[in-house]
């Protein structure tokens, strides 16, 4: 059934969660030249970075640099990742509008990418909030491993919750959900999703999948019907969390806009920008991108017919006879 024109929110990821998972090390330049270009793409938010250790994260090493060369465009909101204090300050030093505080459902996988139990996070993180609180800068929350650890396995609606509600009792602007691994599937993110909307009906809920088992675009339609409207995505499919095994790209982006255009919905993106954007990603990172769309074209980009083909085909009356 078309979606009438009902308005979706997508967020582009690729130099914060595409990058990060990169061993070439993207120049500076071209870091700042990619995200001028997403800005004029028409996403609502652009997870520019992160404000990690540089030991953990050698590809985001150059955050502040990014930060302040960058040409924001109005009504663009910039976030970053910040896994502590000291990456909140030197994220607010940069002038963000967001950050994007991190930490995972399952102590595994907290343990693994952060090296601190959740608790040691949570409370590194209500520091962060206390700090960040005065300023005008908002407050999201993503929660790691949240459809399923790769270590741990499957993780229980309410343990989600419960880590929601203590950041809700923290008055954070919003939420992400991250299937890290690609291990969620449609009926369980409509659940999750529909559970999550109920319970927290104030909070700006946003879906993260990953594409690692070929279920992104399935699930993002699940987390739509249950009353989801903000989705990360990642530019060619890049992405991935070094830290969790078997991580791989994000939901790409152009596939993502592609599909939600012809159901119908506004995403406000130029999916055409999008795509010559996502074109330049193959000599940039050194290597082919997943994305499905750089090597099909859109549905409608149709292809002359072959000089060859004329006489060989046979004309209506041959099939006349044949069964389906
Ligand atoms: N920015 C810059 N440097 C930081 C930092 C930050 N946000 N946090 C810590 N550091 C530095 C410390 O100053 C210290 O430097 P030194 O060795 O020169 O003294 C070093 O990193 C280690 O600090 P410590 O507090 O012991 O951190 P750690 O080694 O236990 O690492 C994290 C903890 C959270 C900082 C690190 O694991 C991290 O940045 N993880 C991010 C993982 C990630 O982004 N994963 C993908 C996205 S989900
Ligand atoms: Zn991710």
């Amino acid at each position: 059934m078309p979606a009438s024109g009902k308005r979706l929110y997508i967020h582009e990821v690729a130099t914060r969660d595409g990058f990060q998972n990169e061993t070439r090390f993207i120049d500076t330049d071209h870091k700042v030249a990619l995200v001028n270009r997403l800005s004029q793409c028409g996403f609502a938010k652009i997870e520019v970075t992160s404000f990690t250790s540089p030991k953990a994260i050698p590809a985001l090493r150059d955050a502040e640099a990014v930060m302040q060369r960058i040409a924001r465009v109005p009504g663009v909101v910039y976030t970053v990742l910040v896994p502590n204090v000291r990456g909140a300050e030197r994220a607010l030093s940069c002038g963000v509008d967001e950050v994007n505080l991190v930490m995972s459902v399952s102590e595994s996988h907290n343990r693994g990418n952060l090296r601190m139990t959740r608790e040691q996070s949570f409370t590194q993180l209500r520091d962060v909030v206390s700090v960040v609180r005065d300023t005008n800068v908002a407050i999201n929350v993503s929660l790691s491993t949240a459809m399923g650890c790769p270590m741990e396995g499957d993780v229980s609606i309410a343990e989600v919750l419960r880590w929601m509600q203590r950041f809700a009792d923290l008055d954070v602007h919003g939420m992400t959900l991250c299937d890290t691994t690609g291990m969620a599937y449609p009926s369980q993110v409509g659940n999750l999703c529909r559970h999550v909307v109920e319970a927290f009906p104030d909070l700006e809920l946003t879906l993260h999948f990953h594409n690692t088992r070929g279920m992104g675009l399935a699930n993002t339609l699940a987390a739509i019907e249950a009353g989801i409207d903000r989705f990360d995505s990642s530019l060619g499919g890049l992405g991935g969390c070094p830290y969790a095994p078997g991580a791989t790209g994000n939901v790409c982006t152009e596939e993502l806009v592609h599909m939600l255009e012809l159901d119908g919905y506004e995403t406000g993106v130029n999916l055409a920008g999008v795509i010559d954007a996502a074109a330049i990603l193959p000599d940039l990172v050194g290597h082919a991108v997943p994305s499905q769309i750089l090597k099909a074209g859109r549905r409608l980009d149709l292809h002359p017919m072959p000089a060859t083909a004329g006489d060989a085909i046979p004309d209506q009356d041959a099939f006349a006879h044949r069964g389906p």
